[in-house]
């Protein structure tokens, strides 16, 4: 593997100081996440920690097993101490948007089933208002054309309308998600009222989850090139 990005490393490297022997700890998913799990395999194995881990995704659960650190499912911990995970966007009241891996319906399970959500990310992602990041929601399969609809009503309601919905493809063809749903990514430019339009998205049954990611989190670590960190908390 390439030499990580040193931004990632310098988050990566400050959240994972806050993981003490005997934590459930929830793993992120992406490249700033994937970074953190070396770093954070690197000190268990070198101080022989013992932690209990679950993963927001199957490609952070395949990573971590492979550096030896043991992934159980979050319903065999039932609960987390802290869960550490990137982020496309973080705005100045940690609101976020996740999703860009399309893995942020399992993401946001966990981060809620943890007492804290310590984000990791470069400068790159902090920005004054959500949106400029597509946003990705999760849809089912059956009546996604409707849904797809139904988004585009709800988008219009809230003076979004026209922004265009686009069907997250890979090599021409639809990505499944781990559930095995579709992505639809809203260009939304700009989300004036973000709380507004997790509610509507949120009331839309085919909507299985969006990335806005609300209230959520409670530390973003983020990382400088010169391997300082900023906290915005
Ligand atoms: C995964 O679905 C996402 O929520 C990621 O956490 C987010 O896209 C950040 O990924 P990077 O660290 O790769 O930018």
């Amino acid at each position: 593997m390439s030499d990580p990005d040193p931004a990632k490393l310098a988050a990566s490297r400050a959240a994972i100081e806050l993981v003490r022997d005997g934590m459930r700890v929830g793993l992120g998913t992406g490249s700033t996440a994937s970074v953190m799990v070396r770093e954070l395999a690197a000190k268990v194995h070198a101080e022989g920690l013992t932690l209990r881990c679950a993963a927001t995704s199957k490609a952070t659960a395949e990573l971590a097993e492979s550096l030896g650190l043991r992934i159980e499912s979050l319903d065999q911990i039932g609960w987390l101490d802290m869960t550490i995970d990137g982020a496309d966007e973080v705005d100045p009241d940690l609101n976020l948007i996740k999703g860009g891996g399309g893995a942020h319906l399992r993401e946001k399970i966990v981060a809620m089933a943890s007492d804290r959500m310590v984000v990791v990310a470069d400068p790159g992602k902090v920005v004054e208002q959500l949106g400029a990041f597509h946003l990705p929601v999760e849809v089912l399969a059956f009546g996604f054309e409707s849904t797809r609809e139904l988004i585009c009503r709800a988008l219009e309601d809230l003076d979004l309308g026209g922004r265009p919905i686009n069907q997250r493809l890979r090599e021409g063809k639809p990505v499944l998600t781990d559930e095995g749903n579709f992505i639809l990514d809203l260009a939304l430019e700009a989300i004036p009222d973000a709380p507004a339009l997790a509610r509507a998205l949120t009331a839309i049954p085919g909507v299985v989850e969006h990335g806005l990611f609300l209230g959520i989190c409670d530390l973003a670590i983020i990382g400088r090139a010169d391997g300082s960190v900023v906290e915005l908390r």
